[in-house]
């Protein structure tokens, strides 16, 4: 089988051509390389080009054939969104529909949508359904949410195969310590933790003690990274064999604090992390942990990660050699 995997050469992105190639399909990666590393392309053609370049997409593109589209190609910076919306209007709004028309214009079917727990925004609920209120709180947020009524929309009018899955907090690394986190601007608690161990240069902060949770920080629901791109797998063998959802949540459904994050590093690390509080960061909401009953009903999704420590293990191998291969 042959797959296109935009922003294939991103962190999560990245893990899922690793995963087609093992499953023996031909893959190309579409990535402009904007936030993901040429190191992350292996065995597999590469199309150097942004989705809002609606000519060099269609020219690159035409009478090109794929059994199925996995959407990875983002921009997913909070703080970045709040300070410059047009720009995640324009990449991730703009660009999913210029991928959607690309899809309609040469018959493609099957697209899977890296969608996030951001469109839900501050949600109340313990445990996040589907179904809750959609009210994002920041422009990335309100971007994701866009794509996706844009996709259900397009896939109702022309009959396509589509799938939306919203991601919690994405972690880990892959197992044989292939691929790994590496975002230029890293706001992601796990490798902000391992990369200050590993670098001194690099200072941790902890955003916020004074939230309303059982230790004052905040909440979060972590899935491993080859978990995440097991239900993409999932997902698009299920097309066409039974009905789904539009959207599904993708999560462990369980909330780890910060300090409780923290802990688990400095067991798997065997170090002691100096930890410094700022205040609270604009756009954070207090706690994001999903319902994750439809995704393990609906495709059987069975993670492997359901420790933390095996989850942080995972991370800091990669960071380890990371390190030392790049120095950063
Ligand atoms: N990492 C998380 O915790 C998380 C959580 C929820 C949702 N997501 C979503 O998952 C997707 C992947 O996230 P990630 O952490 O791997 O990010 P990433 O930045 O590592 O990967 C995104 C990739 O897309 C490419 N890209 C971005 N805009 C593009 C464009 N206009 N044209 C072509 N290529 C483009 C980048 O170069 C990069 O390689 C994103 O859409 C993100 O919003 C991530």
């Amino acid at each position: 089988m042959k797959f296109l995997v935009t922003g294939g050469a991103g962190y999560i992105g990245s893990h899922m051509v690793n995963l087609l190639l093992k499953k023996n399909s031909e893959v190309v990666v579409l990535d402009n390389l904007s936030t993901g590393h040429e190191y992350n392309i292996q065995d597999c053609e590469h199309l150097n080009i942004d989705l809002v370049d609606t000519e060099n997409l269609s020219k690159k593109l035409n009478k090109r054939k794929f059994d199925g589209i996995f959407h990875f190609a983002g921009k997913s910076l909070v703080s970045e969104s709040i300070n410059n919306p047009d720009l995640y209007y324009l990449n991730n709004i703009t660009g999913t529909k210029n991928l959607l028309k690309v899809m309609l214009d040469n018959d493609l079917n099957n697209l899977i949508f890296s969608s996030s727990a951001a469109v839900y925004g501050k949600s109340e609920l313990d445990f996040i359904t589907e179904d809750a209120n959609k009210m994002p709180i920041n422009p990335y947020g309100k971007s994701k949410l866009q794509a996706e009524k844009d996709i259900n929309q397009t896939s109702k009018q022309y009959g396509l195969n589509s799938i939306s899955l919203r991601y919690f907090n994405a972690c880990g690394a892959d197992p044989e310590g292939k691929f790994g986190e590496d975002h230029a601007c890293e706001t992601h608690l796990i490798p902000n933790i391992l990369q200050s161990l590993l670098d001194p240069k690099e200072e941790f902060y902890v955003y916020g003690n004074n939230y309303p949770t059982k230790d004052g920080t905040c909440i979060r629901d972590y899935v491993h990274v080859s978990d995440i791109v097991d239900t993409h797998y999932l997902a698009f063998e299920n097309f066409g064999v039974s009905r789904m959802q539009q959207a599904y949540n993708i999560g462990i459904g369980k909330g780890f604090s910060v300090l409780e994050i923290i802990k688990a590093c400095e067991q798997v690390t065997k170090n002691k992390i100096d930890i410094k509080f700022k205040d609270k960061r604009e756009g954070d909401p207090i706690s994001l942990v999903a319902d994750n009953k439809s995704i393990l009903a609906d495709l059987n999704w069975n993670p492997q990660f359901t420790s933390m420590t095996n989850i942080i293990d995972s991370a800091w191998r990669w960071h380890t050699k990371r390190f030392i291969l790049y120095g950063h």
